[in-house]
């Protein structure tokens, strides 16, 4: 049962406009909103901001023992708008308190994408050694510049923070990185090599990478670029990233890029691709084709932590998708963060597989799991619960055998997985998921993702939450990410395979919501 209170939330708005490096500080304090975390569609333990619009993660670092999460915000509509960072913490990666809004616009223009660091060497020069600065690095979007019809309104700034994130004071050398011409030229990833001693980072311009060296975050040299023919190229490419992964069970490293293309998806929209290869300070070199992050549709713009404590790979996206994003059925806010999920590097015959799987500490929401499946001699599996809606559901499977996983509700909206291994292919279902007629795009096909049948056991992990569905395969292997608009929620699984042989080991815990800290 879901708990029903109300909280009151106030919320309280600090604005710092810098214009011309003189300070004007706007506070509004009377947005008091009466919010609940139950609003219809609420995600319980996916991030989202207590009100209006969210896109792409950003700044995403660890530092003094909390986790980061800034995000674009446009703080006075559900539809995106002049972007700023919003800001939220977490010491756990799943429970997160909201923090006052960190950047706002100024008169190099709009807060678009970007990164942060800890600078502990105080290579800056804006903290010292002892209070190290927290430096994030954005694009400027001039809107101005944009509708004029020039080239050049996307420039590269900086700010830092000397409070652990509480408030940011923008460089006045802004912007860092000026624009000769590249119309989409923004969202900069910034990390530290060690083995060369300096900050790289990496920026897209258009339809590649670039890649741009600094020894103090102020002035950067370009150094490389990547991937004007490798990759998918059905749109224009996004918030790249670039980071080392020990290869899992091997004793080798390889790094990975990860690129955001909108359009251009497998299934439609947005989507991340990756590429594996190797980097040596300057040069990033693919070893093997791309492949994606995800084949569901509604998982973009995701991007790595910086400086987490035990150098674990955490990985947030957006769960949303631009086809239609700013037409999904919720009036309070719109849209939420993927879960946090760590992402681990495979060798296989076939190449290296990037897999992606929650982070561990989701676990800690789970409670006892209650009810048991009823499973038939002929190996159908059929699961009632009313807590469905807000479950973590692991059973382990032979896809080698065809293989259907359905969640309906009461009125016959349904959400469909098929492992067909004739086709060699997983499919996607959510036609008749609930509300789908906000957009076209929404439900118009079946997503597909290849996969090679094996003869063993593999975990299927789903996680539904009020209005999304994660489903990882094989422990993140094939991940399918998706919105659904359910109008009753889904109370009833069914799992249906060939034989009685292949389902296994099923558990299924209700989670419970992120919010209740707020009571
Ligand atoms: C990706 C993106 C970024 C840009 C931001 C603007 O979703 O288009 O490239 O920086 O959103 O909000």
């Amino acid at each position: 049962m879901k708990l029903l209170y109300t909280v009151i939330l106030s919320i309280v708005f600090v604005s710092c406009v810098d214009k011309n490096n003189d300070k004007t500080t706007v506070t509004i304090e009377d947005s008091e909103a009466q919010l609940n975390y139950h609003e219809p569609y609420r995600n319980q333990f996916h991030f989202s901001p207590a009100q209006k619009w969210m896109n792409d993660p950003n700044g995403l670092v660890y530092h003094n023992g909390v986790y980061h999460l800034f995000y674009q915000y446009y703080p006075d509509d559900i539809v995106w708008g002049p972007m700023h960072w919003g800001h939220a913490v977490s010491k756990d990666l799943v429970r997160w308190e909201h923090k006052p809004i960190a950047l706002f616009p100024d008169k190099h223009g709009l807060i678009f994408s970007g990164s942060a660091v800890v600078d502990s060497e105080n290579t800056s020069g804006f903290g010292t050694k002892e209070n190290p600065p927290l430096v994030a690095i954005f694009t400027y979007h001039l809107m101005a510049g944009e509708k004029a019809g020039r080239t050049d309104f996307q420039t590269q700034g900086i700010a830092y923070s000397l409070d652990n994130g509480d408030t940011w004071t923008k460089y006045e050398g802004n912007p860092v990185i000026g624009n000769d011409g590249i119309k989409d030229f923004r969202d900069p990833k910034v990390f530290w090599h060690a083995e060369t001693e300096q900050w790289v980072m990496a920026l897209v311009a258009g339809d590649h990478v670039k890649l741009y060296h600094s020894k103090d975050l102020k002035n950067w040299q370009l150094a490389s670029e990547f991937g004007r023919t490798p990759g998918a190229h059905g749109g224009v490419w996004e918030c790249p990233d670039l980071f080392p992964l020990k290869v899992t069970g091997e004793d080798e490293e390889k790094w990975v890029m990860l690129v955001s293309i909108n359009p251009g998806a497998p299934n439609g929209g947005s989507g991340t691709q990756y590429f594996v290869g190797d980097f040596d300070g300057t040069t990033f070199t693919p070893t093997q084709a791309h492949d994606w992050i995800d084949y569901g549709r509604d998982n973009y713009a995701g991007v790595t932590y910086n400086n987490t404590p035990n150098g674990e790979r955490v990985f947030i996206g957006w769960m949303s998708n631009w086809q239609y994003a700013r037409d999904t059925p919720t009036e309070v806010w719109r849209s939420s963060m993927t879960l946090p999920r760590g992402l681990s590097l495979h060798k296989e015959s076939e190449g290296y597989i990037l897999k992606n799987y929650p982070v561990a500490s989701i676990k800690s929401l789970r409670s006892e799991s209650s009810n048991s499946p009823e499973v038939s001699n002929d190996g159908q599996l059929s699961f009632e619960d009313n807590e469905l809606q807000q479950s973590d559901i692991t059973f382990e499977a032979n896809l080698s055998q065809a293989l259907t996983v359905r969640y309906q509700n009461k009125v016959g909206e349904d959400v469909s997985i098929v492992f067909d291994p004739l086709q060699k292919e997983i499919t996607f279902d959510r036609k008749n998921s609930g509300e789908t007629k906000f957009s076209e795009e929404f439900a118009s096909s079946i997503q597909k993702q290849s996969y090679i049948p094996k003869n063993e056991l593999v975990e299927i992990r789903i996680l539904m939450d009020a209005s999304s569905i994660e489903v990882y395969v094989d422990k993140g292997r094939n991940v399918f990410t998706n919105q659904l608009f359910p109008s009753e929620p889904y109370n009833e699984l069914k799992i249906q395979g060939e034989a009685s042989s292949t389902i296994e080991n099923f558990t299924s815990h209700n989670l419970t919501s992120i919010w209740n800290h707020h009571e």
